[in-house]
């Protein structure tokens, strides 16, 4: 799903906090760091890294590594070559989706598109088709055509795409991006489910296992763009070795249509928030590589903004600063961020009766 941060801020109606997302510590329960790892979603129940080496041979994860452009507040995209000859886009990866759509026809906030009438492999459906996002929405039309991925795995796939004719509020001003991959499941794809999804055409087509990883980098949380360099990975196949350290936690898939997950708990600092996890997970919990934001339900963001203000170690904090309507002032060269605790998300693990947590800082919570 599209939801920016960047554009959004703190915003009421949408109860929510701006997430700066980090190649972060993954602090699980049992003492496992997972660092540079943002997050890993899957198509299946995968049972470890087993999974992650390729049956085939013929998949080099090292050579998917930095694949991804763009930034915390903006999204993440891909660089891909869509029609005969290749036409050059970027396309952003949302696991909050099921449709791949590019523009094809022009917009103000984008510099070019892809024209159906240039590739002599696109073939049109003539069935019209439209999506609706959290932010924007677009209309266009379903067709056919022939992709490849210069930093993904090798080879030409023929895949569904909807060409863009029309939109509102979907192309941003200074996105670098000009069409989306949707990575979740076949249900939420339109018109219908029988609009075969990308990476499901990519692993009948290229025969890879049918997983798929995320790094996501540079939420500016470190000086210094080497420890923190902006993009990430999309690992097509697989997780690629490299890009983190311990091992791999999965949580069950809930139902798959979104990637919908369990979050069993939430602390504030080192104190339970307490609610019944029904609440957490009203109405639904989802990992989304679309969204910049943390996205509570009202009475968990109520709960959450009240123990934050209770443990933050500041008291003259007008009430403003908590539901975003007015700012903190802070000398130069200084930070707030030493003041606030951390937020952790937990959730429910694989196979065992554990859990494990996501730790969120606070540099990734308050936007300066
Ligand atoms: C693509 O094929 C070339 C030549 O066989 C190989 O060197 C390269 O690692 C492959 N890339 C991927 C992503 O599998």
């Amino acid at each position: 799903d599209l939801l920016f941060g960047l554009y959004f801020g703190v915003s009421k109606c949408y109860f929510s906090i701006p997430l700066r997302i980090y190649p972060g510590k993954y602090n699980v329960s049992s003492d496992v760091n997972l660092t540079s790892l943002q997050r890993i979603a899957l198509k299946t129940d995968g049972k470890g890294l087993s999974l992650a080496s390729d049956p085939t041979g013929t998949v080099n994860f090292l050579d998917m590594v930095n694949n991804l452009q763009g930034d915390s507040g903006r999204g993440y995209y891909i660089e891909m070559s869509i029609g005969t000859p290749g036409q050059k886009l970027n396309i952003l990866v949302d696991t909050g989706s099921s449709n791949f759509a590019v523009a094809a026809a022009p917009h103000p906030f984008i510099t070019h598109y892809f024209n159906t009438a240039l590739s002599s492999t696109y073939r049109s459906s003539s069935r019209t088709v439209a999506v609706k996002y959290t932010q924007g929405n677009w209309e266009g039309e379903l067709g056919i055509d022939h992709v490849s991925i210069p930093k993904g795995p090798n080879g030409t796939i023929t895949i569904n795409i909807a060409a863009i004719l029309s939109s509102d509020g979907f192309f941003l001003p200074g996105i670098n991006w000009q069409g989306i991959l949707g990575l979740a499941y076949p249900v939420l794809a339109r018109p219908d489910s029988s609009v075969e999804p990308f990476f499901n055409s990519v692993v009948q087509q290229l025969r890879i296992p049918d997983i798929f990883s995320l790094q996501m980098c540079g939420a500016g949380l470190s000086a210094s763009s080497t420890a923190d360099p902006l993009g990430g990975s999309l690992i097509m196949g697989g997780a690629e070795p490299t890009l983190f350290r311990g091992s791999v936690w999965y949580t069950p898939i809930v139902e798959e249509w979104y990637y919908q997950v369990e979050v069993l708990k939430l602390e504030v600092g080192d104190q339970n928030l307490n609610l019944d996890c029904r609440e957490y997970n009203m109405d639904k919990a989802i990992v989304d590589s679309g969204t910049t934001l943390l996205r509570l339900p009202v009475n968990v963001f109520n709960a959450l903004v009240e123990a934050i203000t209770r443990s933050s170690l500041i008291q003259e904090f007008s009430s403003g600063f908590w539901d975003g309507t007015k700012l903190a002032c802070w000398m130069k060269g200084e930070n707030p961020w030493r003041f606030f605790p951390k937020l952790s998300i937990y959730l429910r693990a694989t196979n065992t009766s554990q859990s494990f947590r996501i730790t969120i800082l606070p540099q990734q919570i308050i936007p300066i």
